[in-house]
């Protein structure tokens, strides 16, 4: 098989019918503020026994295609001492590897972000595929706000998005393509669909010049929504036509999933959003989740550090990835 239909495969595995990802790469300060949260210790070994808790949760291979993880939970072991990328490959779940270096300040700006990452990706994305990775996963913060994103914050991100993803193309590894325009700010729906065509132009516009197959690769994007603190709330109805109808004008048809990030939604609530989207279909591309916080929020909180509690946990896992698959 060429390294196209292997990537091009890979991809529409990670997007299959009742099948979707789970994002478990967050990075050490963020899951280390979230256990802080509930009162549980963060160390390497409590971090350690929280992913294995996640990984080996009884049925979640039926309905989650493929992991996300830092580079940190990447190289950990379960208590076995088997890698997490095995113990996930031997589940049929596909192990994939968080990228980016993260968002940093973008020069002559005092408010936008740019991710790096780029310097020596080549040589990394070689040295995860050699430990099992399939995909990765490189992500873009645009804010709305006046004036905001700027053209250049936009140019740029999409920019390295597309570098990201030719280079894991190269390597044999799909990349995940997240341009997330963040829910922060009191801006209406409309507003947020106006920036997030423009991002997604920019971005497909320059994954084409950079050669990128879009048939090899997944777009994560967030959903057209009013952001947290705007004085109107909208309808789940709303947010499923809006949010088609903006990626139906600016995703093209060859790109074989698009796997959505839940920004920090309720759990119930990312569920609803894409159930009514999915309800919209048929749709030119599969449509998946991808989310973070939605699938693990209810998990880590019946775990809460106790040893005791992890079955409860896995179980309340499996049917947060049960609904969500539906
Ligand atoms: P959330 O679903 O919590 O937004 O996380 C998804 C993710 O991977 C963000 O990069």
């Amino acid at each position: 098989m060429s390294i196209t239909q292997e990537l091009r495969q890979t991809a529409a595995a990670m997007v299959a019918p009742g099948r979707g990802i789970l994002a478990a790469d967050e990075s050490v300060p963020t899951i280390t503020s979230r256990f802080r949260a509930l009162g549980i210790d963060s160390t390497p070994e409590s971090r350690r026994r929280y992913r294995e808790l996640l990984f080996t949760a009884p049925g979640i291979d039926a309905h989650v295609s493929g992991v996300i993880m830092h580079d940190e939970t990447f190289q950990q072991a379960d208590s076995s001492g088997r890698p997490f990328p095995e113990v996930l490959a031997a589940r049929g779940i596909l192990p994939g590897i968080k990228v980016d270096t993260g968002a940093k300040a973008l020069a002559f700006s005092d408010d936008e972000r740019v991710t790096e990452g780029l310097d020596g990706l080549r040589e990394r994305i070689a040295a995860y595929r050699t430990l099992g990775a399939r995909f990765a996963k490189w992500r873009a913060v645009f804010t709305i706000g006046f004036q905001r994103p700027s053209a250049n914050c936009i140019r740029a991100n999409a920019h390295a998005l597309a570098r990201y993803a030719a280079i894991c193309q190269e390597g044999g590894v799909v990349p995940i393509v997240e341009p997330e325009v963040l829910a922060d700010g009191d801006h209406g729906l409309g507003r947020c669909d106006e920036v997030t065509r423009h991002v997604l132009d920019a971005v497909f516009s320059e994954l084409r010049l950079a050669r990128v197959d879009l048939a090899g690769m997944v777009l994560k994007p967030s959903m057209v929504t009013p952001g947290r603190t705007c004085a109107r709330a909208a309808e789940v109805e709303e947010v499923a036509r809006a949010t088609i109808a903006c990626l139906a004008d600016t995703v093209p048809a060859s790109v074989p999933g698009i796997a959505f990030l839940s920004g920090g939604q309720a759990p119930d609530v990312a569920t609803a959003h894409l159930d009514a989207m999915a309800r919209l279909g048929p749709h030119p591309w599969q449509l998946s989740f991808s989310f973070g916080r939605a699938l693990q929020d209810e998990a880590l909180r019946t775990w809460a550090g106790d040893e005791a509690n992890v079955a409860a946990a896995q179980a309340v896992l499996l049917r947060r990835v049960q609904l969500v698959g539906a």
